[in-house]
């Protein structure tokens, strides 16, 4: 049985040094590149050289989940040229990757609807997913064709197949039905490239996570870069609705 988590929200977590989650909005690429007068894709090329850098800083700190928003639901929208190569972007990325996670005990997983894509994409899914089960290191999630809104209905849609005759629903029935119930909700959440905003990413997932928003677009987020945002995440207090002094008498 996969072990799931209930909400971060009812018990107050251990506070450890470096963040157990972390979800990441890898913003800006487009940015960067037109400020090099190159087309939007480079920005995107450039943009999977810091997935591989992030995922080995994360090992490196020992941060057990790494959560990344590749391609969202309103990403469909783009020009239908800029929509095809992030399309063979990933393609290329899960043929040259998946052995070195699977090397590094990285256990690849991927969420959202997968049903949009391509079936030699869906493929690489399967197989890079298959590939890395067993691995315990750091569980990379790329959240792909990923929705906040469409994960909470799925969840909310498969829960009412499971139980026709139901009428209500608590907040520890629905969690497992969500696309990651297999990770503790996020602890630090990172937005790069200056915009301060969710973007249907994780919705239900994020209720009590800390956000960090920095101007550093993707392609130029390094580990010395998310070293600082865990530096800013130590200093924070989670209190989950509590008080200060509440949390000293534990
Ligand atoms: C994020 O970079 C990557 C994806 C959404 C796929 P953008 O492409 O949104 O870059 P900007 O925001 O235009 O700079
Ligand atoms: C969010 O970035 C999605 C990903 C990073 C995959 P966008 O650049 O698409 O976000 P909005 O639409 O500007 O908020
Ligand atoms: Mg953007």
């Amino acid at each position: 049985m996969i072990k799931r988590f209930l909400s971060s929200t009812a018990t107050v977590p251990e506070t450890t040094q470096v963040p157990r989650h972390i979800a990441i909005i890898m913003d800006g690429n487009g940015r960067w590149a037109k400020k090099r007068l190159m087309p939007r894709v480079a920005g995107h090329a450039q943009g999977v050289e810091r997935v591989r850098d992030v995922v080995e800083a994360c090992i490196r700190r020992g941060v057990g989940y790494l959560t990344l928003f590749a391609f969202s639901s309103e990403n469909w929208r783009r020009p239908q040229d800029e929509v095809s190569r992030l399309m063979e972007l990933f393609v290329m990325a899960l043929e040259r990757e998946v052995e070195r996670m699977a090397d590094n005990g990285v256990r690849l997983k991927v969420v959202g609807d997968l049903s949009r894509f391509e079936p030699r994409l869906r493929e690489l899914i399967t197989q890079g997913e298959a590939r890395t089960a067993a691995n315990t290191r750091l569980t990379v999630t790329v959240c792909a064709n990923y929705g906040g809104r469409w994960d909470i209905l799925n969840a909310m849609n498969a829960w009412r197949r499971e139980h026709p005759d139901a009428t209500e629903i608590g907040e520890a029935e629905l969690a497992p039905y969500l696309s990651m119930a297999y990770a503790p909700e996020p602890d630090l959440f990172i937005r790069t490239g200056g915009e301060q905003r969710v973007s249907n990413f994780l919705l239900w997932q994020l209720a009590y996570s800390e956000l960090y928003f920095t101007d550093t677009l993707w392609p130029d987020f390094d580990a010395k870069a998310l070293d600082q945002a865990i530096t800013s995440y130590r200093k924070r207090e989670r209190r989950f609705g509590r008080t200060s002094e509440q949390l000293l008498e534990r």
